[in-house]
């Protein structure tokens, strides 16, 4: 689809283990921010959850255990063959969220989740994606929690920086709370932020 796509279908056969094994930046803290998403999305059986950026479906499987319907969108096709293996029972879709999401037609979910994976768009294009998520697809009453590695605020991320050079990917985008929440905010988006570890923080409506 495109060279970062590649980059995450190389990846895929070993993400499990990288993410499990994480103690440092950027995954310190992984199941503590997917709990966290779970928490914050308070999911019911029967809810309609959408999980861009699904990747091995870590995040997907925990709402099917709880009997939610899930719709995974991903657009690297061996990540998607990786959470097609660990939960069976949902849908997933290849796709790149930040062009047209006219593959998901009409439908609205009650609640549309994401870990690890705002990083990869600036801050113009986390605004827009979010927009247009709570705009057409997202119920009413839905909602939208989002997990990430992010700081605070600009000046400790600056310090993440300087501590994790080797680690840091500068083709990336490490939210930086204080930044996110204004540029959300412009666009009239309320939400809330919570950090969870030295680089790991939750957006949430
Ligand atoms: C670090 S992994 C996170 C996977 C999973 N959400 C988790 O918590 O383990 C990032 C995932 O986002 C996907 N991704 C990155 N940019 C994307 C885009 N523009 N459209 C769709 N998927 C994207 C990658 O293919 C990869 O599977």
């Amino acid at each position: 689809m495109n060279d970062r796509s590649n980059l995450f279908n190389r990846w895929a056969k070993g993400y499990d283990d990288t993410v499990r094994a994480a103690t440092g930046f950027p995954f310190a803290g992984y199941n503590r921010v997917s709990d966290e998403i779970v928490h914050l999305a308070v999911p019911d059986a029967g809810m309609r959850v959408l999980d861009l950026g699904t990747g091995t479906g870590n995040l997907a499987v925990r709402f099917a255990a709880i009997g939610c319907t899930v719709t995974g969108v991903d657009f690297s096709g061996e990540m998607l063959a990786a959470a097609r293996r660990k939960v069976p029972n949902a849908r997933f879709v290849r796709g790149n969220v930040t062009r047209s999401l006219d593959f998901l037609g009409d439908e609205r979910f009650d609640l549309i989740v994401s870990a690890y994976v705002f990083h990869e768009f600036d801050l113009s294009t986390k605004v827009f994606i979010l927009g247009r998520l709570a705009r057409e697809y997202l119920t009413q009453r839905g909602r939208i929690v989002i997990g990430d590695i992010a700081h605070p605020r600009v000046i400790e991320r600056e310090e993440a920086h300087r501590r994790w050079a080797a680690q840091w990917d500068e083709e990336e985008h490490y939210r930086a709370a204080d930044e996110a929440l204004a540029g959300c905010e412009e666009a009239g988006l309320l939400v809330r932020y919570v950090q969870l570890s030295c680089c790991g923080g939750m957006l949430s409506t």
